[in-house]
């Protein structure tokens, strides 16, 4: 599944080998653990809460989950069995219990209405107009009605300065899927799949770009 190509998969720095690289990488350029841990406490997890975290890569944030929302039921979703592996020695090593499923995120293999929420970090940036939206509805679909979507990827920079910044991260990751993420289309994709209340609702500068977070909720009534 990893090989898959045509816009439907990309690894976590474009090339499988620098996977075992990514951790250190994004903790000292991006701001990860403030930009992490504001998109948690943004989630507001309770206990028996079902929560998915959406190409978690290498479980620095389904840890964060689990850590920060104990009572809560975390699964970490990822298309790529290497990055796992890496996923569940962290969650052994901190000692944590919780599940990961191998399977692209536009095809997941739950039941609709499985999670009340649904947190992804920097991943949407990787994916092509169509792969964002058919992820947007695959999301919508396995989330309660009135279930809660929380994204923190990069997004629109507030001056010259963070766009310049960005270039660093277009040359790695590709200029066709994040050219959305700079002009800002996310909020509007995620519209467009069904969501309502859609929300930027802040952003941290990092020396790489500006991190956008969002909200969206699945329309209905919480059971
Ligand atoms: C940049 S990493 C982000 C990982 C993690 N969420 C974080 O914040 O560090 C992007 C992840 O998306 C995964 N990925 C890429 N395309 C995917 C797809 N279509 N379905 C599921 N996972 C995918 C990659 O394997 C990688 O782990």
């Amino acid at each position: 599944m990893e090989q898959e190509r045509g816009g439907h998969y990309s690894y976590a720095l474009r090339y499988a080998w620098l996977t075992s690289v990514y951790d250190p990488v994004v903790r000292w350029t991006c701001r990860e653990t403030k930009f992490k841990s504001d998109l948690v406490r943004q989630a507001r997890l309770a206990p028996g809460d079902r929560v998915l975290d959406l190409a978690c890569g290498t479980g620095t944030l389904t840890v964060m989950l689990k850590k920060v929302g104990p009572g809560a039921d975390i699964t970490g979703l990822d298309g790529s069995e290497g990055i796992l592996d890496i996923a569940r020695r962290k969650v052994a090593e901190a000692g944590v219990d919780v599940t990961f499923t191998h399977a692209l995120s536009y095809d997941m293999p739950f039941e609709d209405s499985t999670f009340d929420r649904v947190l992804s970090s920097f991943f949407f940036h990787h994916l092509d107009t169509i792969d964002k939206i058919r992820t947007l509805e695959e999301v919508r679909r396995v989330l309660v009605p009135g279930g809660e979507l929380h994204i923190a990827d990069w997004g629109r920079p507030p001056n010259f300065l963070f766009r310049l910044a960005f270039g660093v991260v277009q040359l790695l990751d590709g200029f066709r899927t994040t050219r959305e993420s700079v002009a800002g289309l996310l909020p509007d994709y995620m519209g467009d799949a069904g969501f309502e209340l859609v929300l930027e609702t802040g952003r941290v500068l990092t020396p790489l770009g500006s991190v956008s977070l969002y909200s969206a909720v699945k329309p209905g009534m919480a059971a």
